[in-house]
């Protein structure tokens, strides 16, 4: 008890970590005896344009100032093959990948221009994929790598304003989950987080008084676990975590409805049985898809739908069975 987790040795590379919660991120590895890549090209919040070296230099020299050892690197995460080569270059490996870098372009869906889209695509999604794309050949000949991905939760549960946003953000979802999956054999974990921290990207539209308890800190502590050599098995995995409080997420799904399937399978035969199809009483919690098969063969041995009778598209669906 009372053990430090470190990365002594290891070379932790972290997007966007001039700012917010990666230059936490940055701090903290480098504190804890790692070589820390410092990536951030030092744009505005939505993107325009690069503001120079001065965000990942500050952080550099704070680091070294504190006896650690870091570098700066500026390219756009969508060079990502620059910024793992700067890991390469100057500490001969890669161990850990942090996927922070990001940025808004929040607008309604009504006014949504290509380019709100394709920017923010950009950065977050096709970002992570080129760094995690640049790592990965290193991460599979050392059999060790440890990736964290960023989505949030306007892309779990939607958010006013940023379609955009949202679907890059449970894209990498998607993209961590399969990463997961690719990357188990060759023991690469990969995790995904839902921050919730104060930095710009909060700074206006949440209180004073609540950011100050929401410190980019209080984020850190997960991600050293997740991203730690003691963590042998926890990967794929969705979490919450901001302000003390750290959840993990997972996909519920609900007993469902089985049909046999043929020409007796209408919408009316659906409707019958429409409680079943969201009825969560006795849930399952996938990793992958239902076993299809399975269910093929069951919904063969079902007699034929019973036709529709007293069907209310009124209000609630009144069950025939
Ligand atoms: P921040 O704006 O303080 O830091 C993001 C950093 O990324 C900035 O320093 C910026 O210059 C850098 N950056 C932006 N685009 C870049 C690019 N193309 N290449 C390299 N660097 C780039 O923001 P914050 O809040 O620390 O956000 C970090 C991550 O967490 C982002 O992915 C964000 O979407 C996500 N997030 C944050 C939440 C929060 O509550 N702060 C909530 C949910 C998600």
């Amino acid at each position: 008890a009372g053990e430090q987790l470190r990365y002594d040795g290891q070379t932790v590379v972290v997007t966007g970590a001039g700012a917010g919660l990666g230059k936490a991120y940055a701090l903290f590895y480098a504190s804890r005896g790692a070589n820390v890549v410092v990536n951030d090209l030092g744009g505005t919040f939505n993107g325009q344009g690069a503001g120079g070296n001065s965000a990942a230099d500050k952080v550099v020299q704070e680091i070294k100032a504190a006896g650690g050892k870091a570098v700066a690197n500026y390219d756009d995460v969508a060079n990502g093959e620059n910024i793992i080569n700067t890991a390469i270059k100057n500490f001969g490996r890669i161990d850990v990948l942090i996927n922070n870098a990001g940025i808004l372009r929040d607008v309604s869906f009504k006014n949504m221009k290509d380019a709100d889209w394709d920017i923010i695509m950009k950065v977050h999604v096709f970002g992570a994929y080129k760094c995690a794309r640049a790592a990965w050949p290193h991460f599979k000949k050392q059999k060790y790598g440890r990736v964290i991905n960023t989505a949030s939760a306007a892309g779990l549960f939607g958010s006013f304003g940023q379609c955009n946003y949202s679907a890059a953000k449970l894209g990498l979802v998607g993209f961590t989950e399969t990463l997961a999956k690719e990357g188990l054999k060759y023991n690469i974990l990969c995790n995904v987080i839902a921050p919730i921290a104060a930095s710009r990207l909060t700074a206006t539209v949440m209180p004073p008084e609540v950011l100050e308890k929401l410190k980019p800190e209080w984020v850190v502590p997960l991600v050293g676990v997740l991203t730690h050599s003691s963590n042998d098995s926890e990967t794929g995995s969705i979490f919450e975590v901001g302000g003390g409080h750290v959840a993990k997420l997972r996909w519920e799904r609900a007993k469902g409805a089985l049909l046999r399937a043929d020409d007796t399978f209408t919408p009316s035969a659906l409707l019958q049985k429409w409680n079943n199809v969201s009825d969560f009483s006795e849930p399952e919690h996938p990793s992958g898809v239902a076993d299809f098969l399975g269910l093929l063969e069951a919904a063969q041995k079902l007699p034929a739908n019973p036709k529709a009778e007293n069907i209310d598209y009124n209000g609630k669906v009144a069950l025939v069975t």
